[in-house]
């Protein structure tokens, strides 16, 4: 049930400083502190190519793995929507690997970019929340998320466990590749088993949260959100989840496509969510801001303490997180943009657990 909360988004969202913890312990020994995976198929210091691929919020996550094998394991990474994947059929590398993400391992798009990247022999591991699923059964290995059942369509706890198996996949792969020393190992290992505990005190922000969402989002018809660096997947979930909840329309856009574009949309009325913790392209995003600010926008930012001294003071609106390692902070702001659109869609008084038109499971085209 939903216990008391009021709906089972609700009730997941809150589950996460758990199950974030479990999954955690999952792939991290805590005598060690390190990083110990099951036994893969393959040696990282030999794959030549990850291709992820997923559909949706998990899509995202994917995305968001790119960053971190490329920068802490120096592994060439493709990512693409499992639709696009699987009819686009592009060759894939000998000694390739091909990462499948997957909340129900259910879904029929996934399930056949999956098949496809076997018809071109890569080793196919797939994170899942379901270890039963069609995905997990076709996969070589399976890193699972122990997130528990998610019932709201919305995906919430799933996208957060993804997001930490991933991350130490990719930890995992650059200590096999020499590409990350032991000293920075450890410091992001000591971030990770932190994470639980500093979604919590995101939780415990909620009702600043709150008063964003009915006092600007509920009364906008169009919303942005932007992002660089690692806050671009965020930014794009974000903007998937208040649409999906909420109807409202919204984007999510790299900082840097700003003046490429969607700039012209940006009135009073259209409001800015701005996902930038202070890490190395803060300033750039900074300058993002400034440039909506210029043309009347209404900024709701979403950052540190740093980030709120520099910046808060020219938002309409600002949410504070803990300050932490740029690597893990993608985790904590999910939950930021989860609580915006879910407050954002009760103000709206939509049907926050079935969203119209969505299914929890796509296992059809
Ligand atoms: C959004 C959402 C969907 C799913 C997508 C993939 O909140 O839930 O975008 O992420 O349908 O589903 P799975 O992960 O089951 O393959």
């Amino acid at each position: 049930g939903k216990g008391n909360h009021r709906h089972f988004m609700l009730k997941e969202i809150h589950e996460q400083p758990a199950v974030i913890g479990d999954t955690l312990h999952t792939y991290l020994s805590p005598a060690t502190r390190s990083v110990t995976l099951p036994a893969l198929p393959f040696d990282w210091a030999k794959v030549t190519r990850l291709t992820i691929t997923a559909c949706g919020t998990a899509y995202f996550a994917g995305m968001m793995a790119k960053y971190w094998f490329e920068k802490l394991a120096r592994l060439p990474v493709e990512v693409e929507v499992a639709s696009e994947l699987r009819y686009r059929e592009p060759p894939l590398p000998e000694g390739g690997v091909c990462i499948a993400i997957s909340q129900s391992g259910e879904t029929v798009d996934t399930l056949a970019a999956l098949r496809y990247a076997k018809t071109q022999h890569q080793t196919i591991l797939s994170v899942v929340n379901v270890p039963e699923s069609a995905i997990a059964r076709e996969s070589h290995a399976v890193l699972p998320t122990i997130a528990g059942p998610e019932i709201g369509v919305a995906s919430t706890k799933a996208f957060t466990t993804q997001l930490m198996v991933l991350l130490t996949m990719a930890v995992a792969a650059g200590r096999a590749r020499r590409t990350l020393c032991s000293a920075d190992e450890e410091r992001l290992t000591r971030a990770m088993i932190e994470v639980p505990s500093q979604v919590n005190e995101v939780l415990n922000m909620d009702l600043a949260y709150k008063n964003i969402a009915e006092g600007i989002l509920a009364k906008a018809r169009d919303v942005l959100y932007l992002g660089r660096g690692l806050s671009f997947p965020i930014a794009l979930e974000g903007a998937l989840k208040l649409k999906e909840i909420s109807y409202i329309h919204a984007e999510g856009y790299a900082g840097g496509e700003m003046k490429h574009g969607p700039i012209a949309l940006i009135d009073e009325a259209v409001p800015v969510v701005v996902v930038a913790p202070a890490d190395a392209i803060f300033d750039k995003i900074a300058s993002n801001f400034e440039q909506v600010r210029a043309r009347g926008g209404k900024l709701v930012l979403l950052s540190d303490e740093a980030g709120n001294d520099r910046l808060a003071h020219h938002a309409a609106a600002a949410a504070k997180l803990p300050t932490v390692d740029p690597m893990v902070a993608p985790i904590l702001y999910s939950v930021s943009v989860q609580l915006l659109a879910y407050y954002t869609a009760v103000a709206k008084g939509t049907d926050v657990d079935q969203p119209r038109n969505l299914a929890k499971s796509v296992t059809v085209e």
